[in-house]
């Protein structure tokens, strides 16, 4: 391993990865990066997973009987569970998604996300470093924790603002992004005091293949197939940056390879879209994909609900310094992505069926039924 930590440029560590313990890698993102991860060849993966409401096997179905790809049912707060895994497997990189991940639940109920996103990152970070401290030689200097954060760590942005970087004050402001702040701020110290050899990436909101539908984009493509209202939160006007997921798996690879140990690197694909334009963007092209339907055109379906609590107004990523240092970028256009995306929603309707009975309408009845209709049929906004 040639590795060169510090020197601000570039690092030549190889890419050489034995084993990784990836946890949530039944959800959105986990399981986009494991599919990413063997399709590349050189790593077998051990997946630690709860299978909360968020989390599906089907979505690694592909994976069935790969000798280098393992799922293990369990809790990242089960401490005793952790530790056997890593002795057991020995992984070189622990990659960690696990979390509760959406605004709304952590605004209904935010105990699962201290839990989970706080204490289980705890209990990761105990473990990891007891692992860590038995390695030697080569084992030792591979070893890498990477903690997969979000922008909301920084809170939001007025529409002048500079965009996040890295030295961007925390200041979270929904119950999740406090939880991820929270354990952000544990992965600091276990590194600066411990010297655990860990990496911190802060994203932009994902879109992409597998992400369950309580989030904008899968959401809104659904309800427009199904004629549903297309409940827009306040004035629409709220902005995010859109990142493909294919595009964060590349770069959670290169930083995994490359990135420089105690550092934290933004990653975003610089396309920042209001709530309102990425819906009709999404109607339109549900108008071009099924023109039959009789919902058509789906823009009528947009409804103004009452706004989400202490909603951020925009998140915008400044990914510059993954750019430069480390050499990533990223390769769908929101457009392209985008249609991708829809495509995907469309050809994979068994997936959806799967994954939005019972619980599902149980989590729309209770986020949408009591959230008063503003305007609804709009489309002249
Ligand atoms: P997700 O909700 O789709 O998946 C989370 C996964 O974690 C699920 O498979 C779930 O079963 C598992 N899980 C939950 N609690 C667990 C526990 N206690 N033990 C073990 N497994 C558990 O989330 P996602 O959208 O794929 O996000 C993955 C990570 O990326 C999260 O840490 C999130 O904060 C971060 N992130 C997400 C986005 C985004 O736009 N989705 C953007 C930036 C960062
Ligand atoms: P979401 O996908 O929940 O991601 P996040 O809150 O982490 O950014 O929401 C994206 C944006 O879309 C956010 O500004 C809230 C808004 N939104 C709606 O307007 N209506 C909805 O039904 C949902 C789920 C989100």
């Amino acid at each position: 391993m040639k590795a060169r930590h510090g020197t601000g440029v570039a690092v030549e560590r190889e890419l050489r990865l034995k084993t990784i313990l990836v946890t949530g890698g039944a959800g959105f993102i986990g399981s986009n990066f494991v599919l990413h991860m063997l399709e590349q060849g050189d790593c077998s993966i051990v997946n630690l997973d709860k299978l909360t409401y968020a989390g599906n096997p089907a979505n690694l179905a592909s994976l069935e009987g790969r000798p280098e790809y393992t799922l293990v049912r369990g809790d990242i707060c089960d401490a005793a569970l952790v530790a056997s895994l890593l002795e057991q497997y020995r992984p070189e990189a622990i990659v960690h998604f696990a979390a509760e991940s959406h605004v709304d639940r952590s605004i209904a109920g935010p105990e699962a996300f201290l839990k989970t996103n706080i204490d289980g990152t705890f209990t990761l970070l105990q473990a990891a470093r007891i692992y860590f401290g038995k390695l030697t030689g080569a084992e030792r200097d591979a070893f890498r924790f990477l903690h997969v954060s979000t922008d909301e760590v920084y809170g939001t942005l007025t529409p002048e603002d500079p965009a996040f970087h890295e030295e961007t004050p925390y200041a979270p402001n929904s119950p999740y992004a406090a939880s991820k702040a929270a354990s952000d701020h544990l992965v600091r110290a276990w590194v600066h005091t411990y010297g655990l050899p860990a990496i911190v990436t802060n994203c932009s909101n994902n879109y992409g293949r597998f992400q369950f539908p309580e989030k904008l984009i899968p959401l809104m493509i659904l309800h427009a197939l199904a004629g549903k209202p297309l409940p827009i939160y306040g004035d629409g006007l709220q902005v995010r940056d859109w990142l493909y997921v294919e595009d964060h798996c590349s770069a959670l690879r290169t930083v995994l390879a490359t990135g420089r140990v105690g550092e934290t690197y933004n990653v975003g694909g610089g396309n920042q879209r209001s709530n309102l334009e990425v819906v009709k963007t999404l109607c339109a092209l549900l108008d071009e994909l099924v023109p039959d339907s009789k919902f058509v055109p789906h823009v009528r379906l947009i409804t103004y609900v009452q706004d989400r609590p202490g909603h951020d107004r925009r998140y915008a990523i400044d990914a510059r310094k993954l750019e430069t240092e480390l050499g990533w970028t990223a390769k769908e256009s929101f457009e392209t992505g985008l249609r991708r995306t829809v495509e995907w929603y469309l050809a994979n309707r068994d997936w959806v069926e799967g994954v939005t009975s019972g619980a599902y309408q149980q989590w729309i009845g209770q986020n949408y039924g009591s959230r008063a209709v503003v305007e609804a049929g709009e489309a002249a906004r």
